[in-house]
């Protein structure tokens, strides 16, 4: 019998250009648990590009989620049937990006204005998907949308006319006008309790809370209102922060990994991944570890080090190793927390 998928109690929110398959692989290795995401992935590029390269991941990296960027039902729904084949735990559909880009294809965030299209996407694409659930990301409004009701009618027509259960709320609007999508991630007010209210209002669907959230104390506050908190960025720019969720949120009892241990799999994985070709090469694993020694003495020569291009020319992931032992010996007289 498979193994019975974890509850998603907890995410890695997507995040274009930061949780391609090489982060995933890192944060497996520190959660065995948590949700991981993929980057939005444009339907298009699926079904016309080389899907290979946009879809493969590790083993080891479910339970793992796809997510689409589109608008089209049709297309849509080529693309979910193509991802289908590849073991995807869940196919989720972008409606909270506000990047220019993506409204002018009209989708990501604007379609929060044209929930009868996204009913036909999400039916398209679960019609393709099969026993793959299809679930929406969004947020809690757009532009000067500010009452609770409009994300209410959303989250409300689409349990109604579509199969998708999982709601997953960005708790700010989308200001489609004059601010930059980094902007729109910070500016829009937080409003957690609209996502406490649609969990009220809505009982028997999941609802998973995402904007804001750093720690495992706010992560435990809101675990009492919704069923699931993604997080974003802080799981990005300071992965280790994952090493408890297993233990706080899981009740796993196994042992969180040592730095020790994860720096040594990720020059395992760093070499492989070169060595199989595919045009891997070092800068593109590394990048995403930056953040890895956050907190520690000598954070900085780790960051130093893995980024310096003189260094990193020579594809050799013995530098890994190299700038970790600068990070030990630093860190010496605080062994329990390596
Ligand atoms: C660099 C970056 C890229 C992002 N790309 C996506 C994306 O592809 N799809 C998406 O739904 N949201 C994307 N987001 C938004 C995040 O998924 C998340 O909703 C947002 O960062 C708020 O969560 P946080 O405060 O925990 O970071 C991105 C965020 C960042 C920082």
């Amino acid at each position: 019998m498979p193994e019975a998928l974890p509850p998603r109690r907890l995410s890695v929110a997507p995040m274009l250009d930061w949780t391609d398959t090489h982060y995933r692989y890192m944060a497996r290795q520190i959660t065995r648990h948590t949700w991981l995401y993929s980057e939005m992935i444009n339907a298009g590029a699926i079904i016309y590009g080389d899907a290979d390269r946009f879809l493969a991941f590790n083993d080891g990296e479910q339970p793992l989620a796809l997510q689409l960027g589109g608008s089209d039902p049709h297309d849509l729904a080529k693309a979910s049937a193509i991802a289908s084949g590849y073991g995807y735990n869940e196919i989720n559909l972008n409606c909270g990006c506000p990047s220019p880009r993506v409204q002018k294809g009209a989708f990501g965030a604007c379609l929060m204005n044209e929930v009868s299209l996204v009913a036909d996407c999400v039916n398209a694409m679960q019609d393709a998907a099969q026993d793959i659930p299809v679930t929406v990301k969004h947020r809690i409004g757009v532009d000067r949308q500010t009452e609770y009701e409009s994300v209410r009618d959303f989250v409300g027509t689409l349990s109604e006319k579509t199969a998708c259960r999982t709601f997953i709320v960005h708790a700010r609007n989308a200001w489609l006008d004059g601010l930059s999508p980094k902007e729109n991630r910070e500016i829009p007010p937080l409003k957690y309790e609209y996502i406490y209210q649609l969990k009220r209002d809505f009982p028997t669907l999941e609802i998973i809370i995402n904007g804001g959230i750093t720690t495992n104390e706010q992560i435990a506050e809101h675990l009492q209102y919704v069923d699931g908190v993604m997080i974003g960025r802080e799981a990005y720019h300071n992965p280790m922060v994952m090493r408890d969720w297993d233990r706080l949120f899981y009740g796993d009892s196994g042992r969180p990994i040592e730095y020790e241990e994860l720096v040594e799999r990720l020059f395992q994985y760093s070499r492989l991944k070169i060595k199989a070709g595919n045009g891997v090469i070092l800068p593109h694993i590394v990048r995403h570890a930056l953040g890895l020694m956050h907190g520690l003495n000598k954070a900085r020569i780790w960051r130093r080090m893995l980024s310096d291009a003189n260094l990193l020319k020579n594809n050799d992931g013995s530098l890994i190793l190299e700038a970790w032992q600068e990070v030990k010996n630093a860190n010496s007289r605080t062994t329990e927390i390596l």
